[in-house]
């Protein structure tokens, strides 16, 4: 997908801003607390639901408003026009997509994919659990049309177990909902398996794109021993340990992604620039899996990026995605010096008070190219 055009009002910041982007990639750049940060928020809001740095309830809202709004006209990959829009008062919002108000937001995000890499993202690789299982069910989603509900179906489940657990419930009052998450587990399981298959093989071809040594091994942990027990066997087993603890230790909600070694040496012992390139190599691969398997293209978005890597891997990095059917959205104080030519032809808008002018000359025709073809067996969108 390719955004032509997106407006935000009272984001931080950003008061009423309006990019024309004709579905191009393009700098952000401009000083510090300009608002570069807000416009890659504004669009995660778009495809999450949420920022990767707050949620409406923490200072996304501007000060002095009562409510934001994004809304952007886009492109899928057949070419196709959209219009998806958000309004987020801090307790409720509503979300359109073509017109139609939406039920979840998760409507919002559905073929419109798009991936963040920021100063924060190096938890991707060595901080907690939850991170990288979101980056795991990122394209789950995407992959699996009932992933959604099958995770909001786990959810209640075991809010409910969690509620029996500290009330002291009697073990009656247990089995359904243990049936449930194991039901749910299981289905769960299998497609995260499935995705994490799709995204090992893609971190392994994004990997030397960035990097000269081998790629880190990556395989799903699914929260308890699956190969051994079905989860409703084991949830009864540890029931009173669980009661003891007040919450249930074990499940899905508990399921990570593990890296094996890489650089030489094991997870724990990367550097933080090392952790980075990991997390880097890991965006880019959610990216890849998606496309391999879908035929879906993400949006990708880059916080400081000349920040965030040393020359030779940034440069690494924008020569590949130059050539890439991604559009991409990259900020940062100017243009890296090591720049490779295509991506300096990108056009470059100046971000500065929380407002928005393009420096380079006009854009050029817009891009009407469909992205690119999906693979053989791949369903477009
Ligand atoms: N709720 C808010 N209302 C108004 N301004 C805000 C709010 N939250 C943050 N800001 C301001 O918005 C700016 C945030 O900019 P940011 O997008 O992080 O800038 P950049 O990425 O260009 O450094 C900062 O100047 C900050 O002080
Ligand atoms: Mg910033």
């Amino acid at each position: 997908m390719r955004i032509d055009r997106f407006h935000v009002e009272h984001l931080r910041c950003l008061g009423r801003v309006e990019l024309e982007l004709a579905g191009r990639s393009a700098w952000l750049t401009g000083p510090n607390g300009a608002g570069k940060t807000s416009l890659l928020e504004a669009l995660c809001l778009l495809g999450y639901g949420r920022s990767f740095r707050a949620r409406p309830g923490q200072g996304l809202i501007q000060r002095g408003k009562t409510a934001l709004e994004v809304v952007a006209h886009w492109r899928d990959g057949t070419g196709q026009g959209h219009v998806s829009g958000l309004r987020h008062g801090g307790e409720h919002w509503t979300a359109r997509r073509d017109g139609e108000a939406l039920s979840t937001l998760g409507g919002l995000a559905e073929g419109f994919p798009v991936l963040c890499f920021h100063p924060a993202s190096s938890a991707l690789a060595q901080g907690p659990a939850e991170e990288r299982r979101r980056a795991l069910d990122w394209l789950v989603f995407h992959l699996e049309p009932g992933f959604s509900s099958l995770a909001r179906r786990y959810a209640r489940a075991l809010r409910q177990r969690n509620a029996l657990l500290r009330s002291g419930a009697p073990d009656a009052e247990f089995e359904p909902w243990e049936q449930e998450l194991g039901r749910c587990a299981h289905a769960m399981t299998r497609q995260r398996a499935a995705a994490a298959g799709y995204l090992e093989q893609a971190l392994a071809a994004v990997w030397p794109r960035l990097c000269e040594d081998s790629p880190p091994p990556l395989g799903l942990r699914p929260g308890w021993r699956a190969e051994d027990s079905a989860l409703e066997d084991l949830l009864l087993l540890n029931r009173s340990r669980d009661r003891e603890l007040g919450y249930t230790t074990i499940g899905p909600h508990r399921a990570d992604l593990q890296f094996g070694e890489a650089f030489g040496v094991p997870p724990e012992h990367w550097s933080r620039g090392q952790a980075k390139l990991v997390a880097l190599a890991l965006c880019l691969a959610q990216a890849e899996a998606l496309r391999q398997a879908r035929g879906l293209t993400s949006l990708l978005l880059f916080d400081d990026l000349g920040a965030e890597l040393d020359a030779g891997h940034l440069g690494r990095l924008l020569h590949w995605l130059a050539r890439a059917p991604y559009q991409c959205l990259v900020t940062g104080t100017g243009l890296p010096a090591a720049c490779p030519a295509e991506a300096a032809h990108w056009p470059v808008f100046h971000v500065e008070q929380g407002k928005v002018r393009p420096l380079s000359a006009q854009l050029a025709a817009p891009v009407t190219a469909p992205d690119a073809a999906p693979p053989p067996g791949g369903q477009g969108v």
